[in-house]
């Protein structure tokens, strides 16, 4: 049985953990979530779930969520907050696996404190990833933990890995949609607005990734996780723009074999992989082989998507390079969504963000957190002087 303490349950990724476990309750019991500011939607899972403790990002949010279940008579559940209280989560004794699904690095530490306690963990939250990769890899070694990717494509190149070993691996191939404007003409990309860039052809997701996918910028992290997570260098890692999104990822031997993982586009199936690894389990989630009957491939156009030239840059400088690209786009793309700054504003302030970012690795999370800070700083003013 796998007890599970989720990370982000209120999320996109978190809700279909949750499915999940709905489906499958022989399998799967929760323990403990973390939500962040939907009070409502984290009432609604204690009542449904009953975990041991939950977290809400800050003390009101965690005020509101009490007096909702004192209101309700529903009693024994321990509720924190904050990054101690998602440190919590991720750490209670009976959770014996750890989905990392919160968005951006406010789901770094509970993510290193869960590796520190020896739990496995399913990961999604990429950005945490790209900022500590190195880090956590390192930790999950030395604690012999298994990190498993949750993001579809690294997922799939989890799948295809088996089919090999590490070092017969000659690439790695991930494939993008392109997003709503793969096809858009250079010179209309100043008036996308916020409802487009929303609107994802192929897959329903939360807010910052679904512009991170608009941007490619989504494609430029992945590539950067897929290095830390596989441990390859970023130039045997290559972007194929498929819009179809039938085949989530290739891994390419060096005998010249392509392995390649298709599946429905729904994030339940590697959701479910990742929980039940090393094991297959039954599910409905089939997939339609008429699916086979179009399936295209072209290469990235940097020159309408610089946010992935910028991240095959940083993830080639490694260390604050790849933590300032991340938070600068954080802090870009709220802007965008608040309709401060236009779409293309968004590669200009990572780009001088990145200018500004010195070449060091830090080594501890406290360091990273320190570039992070520091980086988001930079961006708001590169953001101010407009
Ligand atoms: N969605 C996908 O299909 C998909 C695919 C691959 C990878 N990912 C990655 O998975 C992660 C989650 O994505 P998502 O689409 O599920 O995002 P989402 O729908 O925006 O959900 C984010 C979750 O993080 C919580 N959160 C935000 N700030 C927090 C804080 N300060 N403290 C605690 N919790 C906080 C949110 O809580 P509230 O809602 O309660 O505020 C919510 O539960 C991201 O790193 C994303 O890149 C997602």
């Amino acid at each position: 049985m796998k007890h599970l303490a989720i990370l982000g349950s209120t999320g996109s990724i978190g809700e279909s953990t949750l499915r999940i476990v709905e489906t499958y309750p022989e399998r799967f019991t929760v323990v403990s979530l973390a939500a962040g500011r939907n009070v409502e939607a984290a009432f609604a899972q204690c009542q449904r779930w009953r975990p041991r403790v939950v977290s809400m990002a800050d003390e009101p949010f965690a005020e509101a969520l009490q007096a909702r279940l004192r209101a309700a008579g529903i009693t024994g559940i321990e509720l924190v907050y904050g990054t101690a209280g998602t440190v919590r989560v991720a750490t209670v004794p009976e959770a014996n696996f750890v989905v990392s699904a919160i968005v951006g690095v406010a789901g770094l530490e509970a993510t290193y404190a869960a590796i520190m306690a020896g739990k496995p963990v399913g990961i999604a939250n990429k950005e945490c990833m790209v900022a500590a990769g190195e880090i956590l890899m390192q930790a999950a070694r030395q604690r012999n933990v298994t990190l498993l990717p949750i993001d579809s494509e690294h997922n799939a190149v989890h799948q295809c890995m088996r089919g090999g070993a590490p070092q017969e691996v000659r690439s790695i191939w991930l494939t993008a949609s392109g997003g709503p404007f793969r096809t858009l003409p250079l010179e209309n990309f100043a008036d996308i607005t916020v409802e487009q860039a929303l609107k994802h052809p192929t897959w329903v997701m939360g807010q910052r990734i679904t512009i991170d996918s608009a941007t490619m910028l989504n494609k430029g992290l992945e590539v950067i996780e897929a290095c830390r997570l596989f441990d390859v260098p970023a130039a045997a890692v290559k972007v194929s723009v498929h819009p179809q999104s039938t085949i989530h990822s290739l891994v390419q031997f060096v005998d010249g074999s392509i392995l390649a993982q298709l599946s429905v586009t729904d994030m339940r199936l590697p959701i479910l992989y990742a929980l039940t690894y090393p094991e297959r389990v039954e599910s409905n989630l089939t997939f339609d082989m008429s699916s086979l009957a179009k399936l295209e491939f072209f290469p990235p156009d940097f020159a309408r998507f610089p946010c992935l030239r910028l991240a095959y840059e940083a993830a080639e400088a490694g260390g604050e390079h790849c933590i300032a690209l991340n938070a600068a786009d954080e802090i870009a793309v709220e802007a965008f969504l608040q309709k401060r700054i236009s779409f293309p504003a968004i590669p200009r302030t990572i780009e001088q963000v990145l200018r500004q970012t010195p070449h060091r690795r830090p080594s501890t999370i406290s360091e990273v957190l320190q570039a992070d800070a520091s980086a988001r700083e930079i961006a708001r003013s590169v953001l101010a002087a407009g």
